[in-house]
């Protein structure tokens, strides 16, 4: 994932990129790689692979995708305890070697690991995030594109709450072309796709046998990186830190944001119908469950 969004960066000249992994020589073989697409991408960028994490010293983003992969069977929660353990050594040393930086993280349980990079990390709130929610909106939209018809850059989509198998799609703000597919769609059908994204990440893993999701993980990844590396204020659906917004207060949790280049700048609140808030209680009750089971909360 973290190759795949190295990548896209690179292609579209974006930054420079630093590729970090314990693994001896596959990071540098990696940059190698990419840095002799260079050329044919027209791009400038520098790319490093290390085995060292102080290279990433001074770096504006941090994406951290480090820890374990679930193999079919097996819940994104599964990798709890084993990805914890990696992400607690990382998150100190990636504040310590930026500390002026913005954190994504993607590492599963995603919701839990930003939560503990936050506390571990001991950075600003705003400046740590997960991706999540994006990546199962854009699923989302696909099947609900499949079903329509219809291109899937024409069909907006929201999905709420951890991204989880309790994860919240919300037909309501899910729009083709700004007309809510609760007016195109059955109730049972449109509940067939919400089912296809929750099972969304688990497809992908029973297919491939070995590993998860990498395209469009990364390619929501990018969107977070560039809507903060420009300062777009781009409305995305983000895992940060809730304050009394939706009914929840110090969990992190999959919400819509305004990303820019201090971080997340600002959430944006719903009107939520009775159904849908207890949908999302529910989410969050399950990232709370596993913040318990590390004791985090
Ligand atoms: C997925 C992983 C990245 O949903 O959580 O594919």
């Amino acid at each position: 994932m973290g190759a795949s969004t190295a990548q896209l960066l690179v292609y579209e000249a974006m930054a420079d990129v630093v590729l970090y992994d314990v693994v001896e020589g596959m990071p540098q073989g990696k940059a190698l790689d990419l840095s002799e697409a260079c050329p044919l991408y027209r791009c400038s960028a520098s790319i490093i692979g290390t085995n060292d994490l102080a290279d990433i010293k001074g770096s504006d983003i941090v994406v951290i995708t480090a820890g374990i992969a679930r193999r079919p069977g097996m819940s994104r929660d599964d990798l709890l305890n084993t990805n914890a353990n990696i992400l607690r050594g990382v998150s100190a040393e990636v504040a310590r070697y930026c500390p002026d930086g913005v954190v994504i993280v993607v590492t599963n349980p995603m919701d839990v690991m930003a939560q503990l990079t936050w506390q571990a990390s001991g950075l600003p709130k705003q400046r740590v995030m997960g991706m999540g929610a994006i990546l199962d909106a854009a699923r989302f939209r696909t099947f609900v594109a499949w079903q329509l018809n219809v291109s899937p850059e024409a069909v907006e989509a929201l999905t709420l709450g951890g991204h989880g198998d309790q994860m919240v799609p919300m037909p309501r703000f899910t729009t083709l072309r700004g007309v809510s597919i609760t007016h195109l769609l059955s109730e049972e059908v449109i509940k067939g796709l919400v089912e296809r994204t929750r099972n969304g990440g688990a497809e992908v893993v029973s297919l491939l046998k070995s590993g998860s999701a990498y395209y469009a993980p990364a390619a929501s990844i990018f969107q977070m990186v560039k809507a903060i590396l420009f300062d777009e204020k781009q409305v995305l659906p983000v895992a940060c830190l809730l304050g009394g917004q939706y009914g929840v207060d110090g969990v992190f949790a999959g919400v819509p944001a305004v990303l820019g280049k201090a971080g997340v700048e600002r959430i944006i609140e719903l009107d939520l119908n009775q159904q849908e808030r207890e949908d999302f209680q529910r989410s969050v009750d399950a990232v709370k469950g596993l913040l318990q089971k590390l004791g985090l909360k």
